[in-house]
């Protein structure tokens, strides 16, 4: 068990703390700290003990790559072997954002990081801490997601606390991740680029910015056993310790559906928990209901999700049911987790 400090920043003013956890980063502890997006565990990327301490924190196959953050757009230069004009517009497009690119790596990026790969994948973050930490820590910052590999990814610094009290340095509490789900992923080493993971930088805007995007085989298909390219989309992942299963089709057949399958549930002594919209909240006939938002709040959706699955963890939950949500804008990748956390437990009726 190592020594964790939990720091709470507040205000960019905070000099001496933003500079405290830069010095740790660059010295090589592990600093879990919020994006935009989720929390991650930074390491300087440079450093293969830190970046092995990563893995360890995390309990992630050394074959999984890791994402280099860095504070600065122009940076990307000094980690990429090649910067497409197509990614140059997606750069001047999104970034700082929650966009994350892939390029062919140069010489100064250990392999450790990108899980052997001669690709690295980059992103420059909006959060403005998350950007003041790294360039205090004047390196690139590897950091994945900060949570236990396998668990929801934390949205909030609570959960960061939860899973890695005692397993890194630092963890900075810089209130509560806005978007709620991991960047989008963009493999840009294509003529034609690949979005390797679906996230709040949709296709259509992708697509308004630099013309035709393509989905990674495993996006359209998950039935069929395509090997992702982005190597971390292949693992059970984002999954609550109960059984979540989805269910999708017609509204009212759907919250039928789920009903019987809890009085099922209940009377061979499972706890059951509904994942279920505003509106519908009232249809469900169960004791634990969370609401992730209406219906049509793409944005909230997303933002919930983790948190909900965290929740019901907490309160012992061992069968958890949802309706599928609207696949557009970042519902899309919203779905994208739910399934995963299911396990592509999908019922379709
Ligand atoms: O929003 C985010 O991206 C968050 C925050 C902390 O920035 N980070 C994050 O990192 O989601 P992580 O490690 O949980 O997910 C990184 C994903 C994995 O699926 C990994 O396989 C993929 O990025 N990846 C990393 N480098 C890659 C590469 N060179 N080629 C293909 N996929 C790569
Ligand atoms: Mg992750």
């Amino acid at each position: 068990m190592m020594k964790t400090e939990i720091l709470k920043i507040e205000s960019l003013q905070d000099t001496v703390a933003i500079n405290r956890a830069g010095v740790f980063l660059r010295e090589g502890k592990l600093v879990a700290f919020p994006t935009e997006t989720v929390y991650g565990i930074g390491a300087n990327a440079l450093l293969e003990d830190a970046v092995t301490g990563i893995y360890k924190a995390k309990g992630r196959p050394s074959d999984n790559p890791l994402i280099v953050h860095i504070g600065e757009i122009k940076d990307v230069y000094l980690y990429a072997l090649e910067v497409s004009k197509k990614a140059e517009h997606l750069m001047a497009e999104f970034w700082p954002g929650p966009l994350t690119l892939i390029f062919k790596k140069n010489e100064k990026i250990p392999l450790s990081i990108t899980g052997g790969l001669d690709t690295v994948a980059i992103r420059c973050p909006k959060h403005d801490l998350a950007r003041a930490i790294i360039t205090a820590s004047e390196r690139p910052i590897a950091a994945p997601s900060a949570n236990i590999s396998g668990r929801p990814s934390p949205t909030m610094a609570a959960h960061v606390v939860e899973d890695l009290t005692g397993k890194v340095d630092m963890i900075i509490d810089g209130g509560d991740a806005t978007i709620g789900l991991e960047s989008t992923i963009v493999d840009m080493t294509q003529d034609i680029p690949i979005i390797l993971r679906p996230g709040g930088i949709t296709k259509a805007m992708l697509e308004a910015a630099i013309g035709e995007v393509t989905f990674d085989k495993h996006l359209l298909n998950t039935a069929a056993h395509v090997t992702p390219r982005a190597p971390g989309m292949k693992y059970t992942h984002y999954a609550p310790k109960g059984e979540l299963t989805i269910y999708d089709g017609n509204d009212e057949l759907v919250v039928k559906a789920i009903n019987q399958q809890i009085v099922i549930d209940l009377a061979s002594g499972y706890r059951c928990g509904v994942i279920a919209f505003v509106e519908d909240r009232d249809s469900y006939q169960c004791s634990v209901i969370e609401v992730i938002g209406a219906r049509e709040d793409h944005e909230q959706i997303a933002a919930n999700l983790f948190k909900i699955l965290r929740n019901m963890d907490e309160q012992g939950i061992q069968r958890i049911y949802a309706k599928a949500v609207l696949e557009e804008e970042i519902g899309l990748a919203t779905m994208n987790r739910l399934l995963k956390a299911a396990g592509n437990r999908k019922v379709i009726l």
